[in-house]
């Protein structure tokens, strides 16, 4: 069934050159790219972006992270994207993702994580609204 997801390219990927080898992944995947864009987050930003972890030990850390620098934000679309881009991506933590994955070839560190994708039809529903309006969205 056709969805939507929101992929993020985080600043250690834009930062190391990974743009170029992360969408190519995601094109040989067959997954489409809907809409596309660069943006530097401010803290306040990040912090909204990921409230769902507000509270965790990590939250502060990883916002400041995400706010460091530009991030490229997508919106893919596809057959069942949110779990097939989140298998390309492998596990948070790149020492326990497969091989061949985006995170075990390219993560340096469990926030330093390259790429962050939806969790839930939920969740892409909100990440996707909070970057993106529906004018921005291909038709097709
Ligand atoms: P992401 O998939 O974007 O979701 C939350 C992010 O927080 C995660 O990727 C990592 O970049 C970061 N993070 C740092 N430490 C942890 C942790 N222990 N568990 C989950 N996410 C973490």
């Amino acid at each position: 069934m056709k969805e939507r997801t929101l992929s993020i390219i985080k600043p250690d990927g834009v930062l190391r050159g990974l743009i170029g080898p992360v969408i190519s992944r995601l094109e040989k995947e067959g997954l489409k790219i809907a809409a596309m864009k660069m943006i530097t987050m401010t803290k306040d930003q990040a912090r909204g972006f990921y409230k769902v972890h507000e509270g965790k030990p990590f939250y502060e850390s990883v916002t400041d992270f995400m706010s460091s620098g530009p991030c490229v934000v997508m919106v893919l679309e596809a057959d069942d994207v949110i779990g097939r881009y989140r298998k390309l991506m492998g596990a948070t933590n790149f020492k326990e993702a497969e091989e061949g994955t985006i995170r075990r070839d390219f993560a340096t560190d469990i926030e330093k994580n390259v790429v962050h994708g939806s969790d839930s039809r939920e969740n892409a529903e909100y990440e996707i609204g909070y970057f993106f309006s529906a004018l921005e969205m291909a038709e097709g």
